[in-house]
């Protein structure tokens, strides 16, 4: 058989069991509405959470950026590619997220896949929460440490998995916003436990950062001074607006992480502009704390509409806000109903989740009408009161 055609029945087999995806791009920027071909649609899909994707502020910071340092970056940030505005931000970072030090990566992903190898070494032992995201599954199958994986969000199980494990370097990572279920884990119980076994706690805080405590993520909200042992990892790519991810940790560890996180060191630095973004956003979220005030009035008032609606969601305070179907096929019903009110909320199908779900994202951009067209549009898809 020829190599094509293996892909093709690969392909077939998805499109037959309703699997196969298909890029959807815009026509125009990130924000409440998106143009997708001809349609205008109300955007629930973005994890854009604060809207400063397309923010003015933001994007002057960028385009004065671009006309000082240029575009391309030329090199890694050990051949300098880096300039002087990446050590702002990861000043700026570090501050911002309580921790001693901070390092910029290209991408949430590339931060996970490049510090988790480098932290746990093939020599450690890593504990990871089931349902953690793609990247931190990608990062521990490279680094080659021992791995185990409890139960979501169970303390008790991580707790007899670090007390059987005889490693000396443990290393417990965890979401603390679950990306697809939007739920809280309990980082404090976390924490102490890592604490109890000695072990070091990586908090991927990607969709706590700049929703919780005021934006400055999960160890504020559970009031944890961050010490040596907890490194926060984040992303500048969601309520941030730009692109990029970073790792806030002592400085033992970022400078280590300097000298053998594989994706820092192979890797091109990402341009001067996204830089400028990133730190433009912080100062705004910290000279604005509005922006997140408002994002958590539209999470209450659209999960109390659709609870009215007879519609179960989770209660975290977080903009993620699942609704739960049986079925792919139902799924991918909800969705295209949405989509025939105007709608843009896709359906999350596996592999990514292993109960098929619509997602819907929150931002601090949509209006009251908005979210009641939602949830009205929800609950006659779902066939609710
Ligand atoms: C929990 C989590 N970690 C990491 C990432 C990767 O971040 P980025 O999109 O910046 O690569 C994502 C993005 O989907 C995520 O949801």
């Amino acid at each position: 058989m020829k190599p094509a055609n293996t892909y093709t029945e690969h392909l077939v087999s998805l499109s037959r069991s309703k699997l196969l995806r298909a890029i959807s791009d815009r026509g125009c920027p990130q924000g409440r509405t998106i143009r997708i071909g001809e349609t205008q649609l109300l955007n629930f899909a973005s994890n854009d959470y604060l809207g400063l994707a397309a923010n003015a502020v933001v994007i002057d910071a960028a385009s004065r950026a671009m006309l000082e340092f240029g575009l391309g970056a030329g090199a890694s940030r050990l051949l300098s590619g880096g300039c002087t505005l990446h050590g702002e931000l990861e000043r700026r970072v570090a501050a911002f997220k309580g921790s001693a030090a901070a390092l910029v990566f290209n991408s949430g992903y590339t931060a996970n896949v490049s510090a988790i190898p480098a932290l746990a070494t093939n020599k450690g032992a890593i504990f990871s929460d089931e349902l953690n995201h793609a990247s931190i599954v990608d990062g521990c199958r490279l680094s080659g440490a021992e791995r185990f994986v409890y139960r979501h969000g169970s303390l008790s199980h991580l707790a007899e998995l670090l007390q059987a494990s005889h490693k000396t370097l443990k290393l417990v990572v965890t979401e603390s916003v679950f990306s697809m279920d939007g739920d809280i884990v309990d980082i404090r119980g976390i924490h102490k436990l890592c604490k109890t076994h000695n072990a070091l706690l990586y908090i991927d805080d990607a969709h706590a950062t700049g929703v919780l405590a005021g934006g400055r993520g999960s160890p504020a909200h559970f009031n944890i001074q961050p010490d040596e042992n907890v490194i926060q990892m984040g992303t500048f790519s969601k309520a941030l607006g730009s692109m990029g991810g970073f790792v806030a940790a002592s400085e033992t560890i970022i400078e280590y992480l300097v000298n053998r996180a594989r994706g820092l060191m192979y890797s091109t630095a990402l341009p001067a502009p996204i830089i400028a973004a990133s730190l433009a956003a912080i100062n705004h979220i910290e000279t604005n704390p509005e922006v997140v005030v408002t994002l958590h009035a539209n999470i209450g008032n659209c999960k109390r509409l659709l609870l009215l609606r007879g519609i179960h969601v989770p209660d975290a305070p977080t903009a993620i806000v699942p609704i739960y179907v049986e079925t792919v096929a139902e799924a991918m019903r909800i969705s295209e109903h949405l989509l025939t009110r105007g709608i843009y909320a896709p359906a999350i199908r596996p592999p990514t989740v292993k109960q098929p779900r619509i997602r819907i994202s929150l931002s601090t951009l949509h209006s009251d009408e908005d979210i009641e067209r939602l949830s009205a549009s929800l609950s006659e898809a779902i066939g609710c009161q």
